[in-house]
């Protein structure tokens, strides 16, 4: 144990500390602690204006790991495209979605909460309907404060609300980032990668100046990471340039398996536990708790 605080305190690059894929010493990250109880919430977005870094997969992969640790997770689909209800194997017709609860305040947030095939972890879905929204709350009375206004009457029975954003930085993403406490921001190991990320983060600016004071960034997540080539780590060498300690030293490996359990509709940390994705959102899940982003 003394031993390895040493590690800790010497330079990266010199001895034989180990070195981890983002280039910073590697760290163990440790079975989270049992929680004494439950709620309220934290609540974290998943947010990159991009389409396909890995938004919903990471929504549901870190909801299953969490939610295997004990938390209490609940997952929002706030994509009209509903692939967070569609990989978790949920109905989005002849349902309550998230749609109805932003259209009136008079639907009760537990009639649209399903539970998925895995324990702690439940959800609530989404379908096309949602992209009516941005037409309906635009002339609304504090249009960008009526996700949180949703979440505050669910919050105190889950220790970590999850929002899958569309990728897209319109009202709905607006209010995602109102109603959260953190940001968690999946980044695609490609070069081109870093393009749109300063208009992300310039939009978490405004949205702390002017809408939620307390929001923070949680981390940068780099997905579909392939170790084979060279051009994956030089991105990845360039986002912990970029961003330094943001980016989470866990790392997510490209792999057809995540196709793969989205058309079984259930979290790759039931379908092939013991694969190494897997085993990687499990460690994003045990890194995210011990940099005290969820309880
Ligand atoms: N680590 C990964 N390796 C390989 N494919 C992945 C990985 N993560 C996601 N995918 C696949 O890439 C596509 C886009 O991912 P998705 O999570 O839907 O992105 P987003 O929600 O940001 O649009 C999906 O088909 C998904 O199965
Ligand atoms: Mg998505």
């Amino acid at each position: 144990m003394a031993r390895k605080q040493d590690d800790r305190t010497r330079l990266p690059g010199l001895d034989e500390v180990p070195v981890g894929v983002t280039g910073r010493p590697k760290r163990d990250f440790d079975e989270p602690p049992v929680l004494p109880g439950h709620g309220p919430a934290r609540i974290i977005s998943l947010c990159n204006q991009k389409g396909g870094v890995g938004k919903t997969t990471t929504t549901i992969n870190l909801g299953a790991a969490l939610a295997g640790y004990g938390r209490r997770v609940l997952a929002i689909d706030f994509d009209p495209q509903g692939a967070l209800s569609a990989g978790l194997g949920v109905p989005t017709h002849d349902v309550t979605t998230i749609y109805d609860l932003l259209l009136s305040g008079s639907v009760n947030p537990s009639d649209a909460i399903q539970k998925t095939s895995v324990h702690n972890l439940d959800i609530i879905p989404a379908n096309i309907d949602l992209s009516a929204a941005e037409v309906h709350l635009v002339n609304e009375v504090a249009r960008e404060q009526i996700l949180a206004r949703v979440l505050r009457k669910v919050s105190g029975d889950y220790d970590v609300i999850l929002i899958d954003c569309q990728p897209s930085l319109g009202i709905l993403t607006v209010n995602a980032l109102t109603a959260s406490h953190g940001v968690l921001i999946p980044l695609e190991c490609e070069f081109f990668a870093l393009r749109g990320v300063a208009l992300l983060i310039e939009t978490i600016d405004k949205v702390r100046d002017r809408l939620n004071p307390a929001i923070e960034l949680d981390g940068i997540l780099a997905t579909m990471f392939d170790s084979r080539t060279l051009h994956s780590r030089e991105v990845l060498e360039r986002v912990v340039d970029a961003f330094g300690d943001s980016v989470l030293e866990t790392v997510i490996g490209r792999t057809v398996k995540f196709p793969d359990a989205s058309v079984a509709g259930i979290p790759i940390t039931e379908f092939a536990p013991e694969h190494a994705a897997a085993k990687a959102y499990k460690q994003a899940a045990r890194e995210l708790i011990q940099r005290g982003a969820v309880a």
